[in-house]
């Protein structure tokens, strides 16, 4: 069952709360920091990062950014990739994740795009399970250690 969340824009009123939705301990080598990825974005513009907080009524749950049509290049993944997806760790296990995956779709199915790439870094506790059950399949490739998948946007209702 997916519950809704809303993706919200992060802004100097919504940053410190945002920047405290943290994983558990344990997951921490499976997903860099909200913090982390504010860097991330700054230091990476050839990324085209977009980001925003998902939001479960009031309460700040999560957190997604992608790379969000980057022209080809070496060491990009894209045009589409999934770069960074979190749920707090007191708010995972209900439907959240599945829910920002849901509403991601929607914005880039908007777009007319057909295909989403993401990565994960493999190990127990990482989130193929999650991401496999989502409809996402191995590409084959391996990037810097990372398995990356392949969401096929067009074939979703
Ligand atoms: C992975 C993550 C985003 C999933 O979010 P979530 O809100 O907990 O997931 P959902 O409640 O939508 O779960 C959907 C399904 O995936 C499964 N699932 C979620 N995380 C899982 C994990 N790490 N391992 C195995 N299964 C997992 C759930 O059990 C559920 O299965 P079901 O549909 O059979 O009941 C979240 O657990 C998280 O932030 N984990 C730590 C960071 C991380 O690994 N992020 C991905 C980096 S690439």
């Amino acid at each position: 069952m997916s519950n809704r969340v809303r993706l919200v824009e992060v802004t100097d009123a919504n940053r410190a709360a945002v920047t405290a939705v943290r994983v558990l301990p344990g997951q921490e080598r499976f997903v860099a920091s909200v913090e982390r990825s504010f860097q991330d974005a700054e230091e990476h513009p050839e990324g085209n990062p977009w980001y925003r907080a998902a939001y479960a009524g009031d309460v700040p749950v999560g957190f997604v950014m992608l790379s969000w049509d980057v022209p080809p290049a070496p060491g990009l993944l894209g045009p589409y990739f999934l770069w960074r997806l979190l749920i707090g760790a007191g708010h995972q296990g209900r439907g959240y994740g599945t829910a920002v995956l849901d509403e991601v779709v929607a914005l880039l199915r908007a777009d007319g795009v057909t295909e989403l790439l993401t990565s994960y870094v493999p190990g127990e506790g990482c989130p193929e399970p999650f991401y496999r059950g989502y409809g996402f399949v191995p590409t084959g490739a391996v990037d810097d250690g990372e398995v990356v998948l392949r969401l096929d946007l067009s074939s979703r209702p």
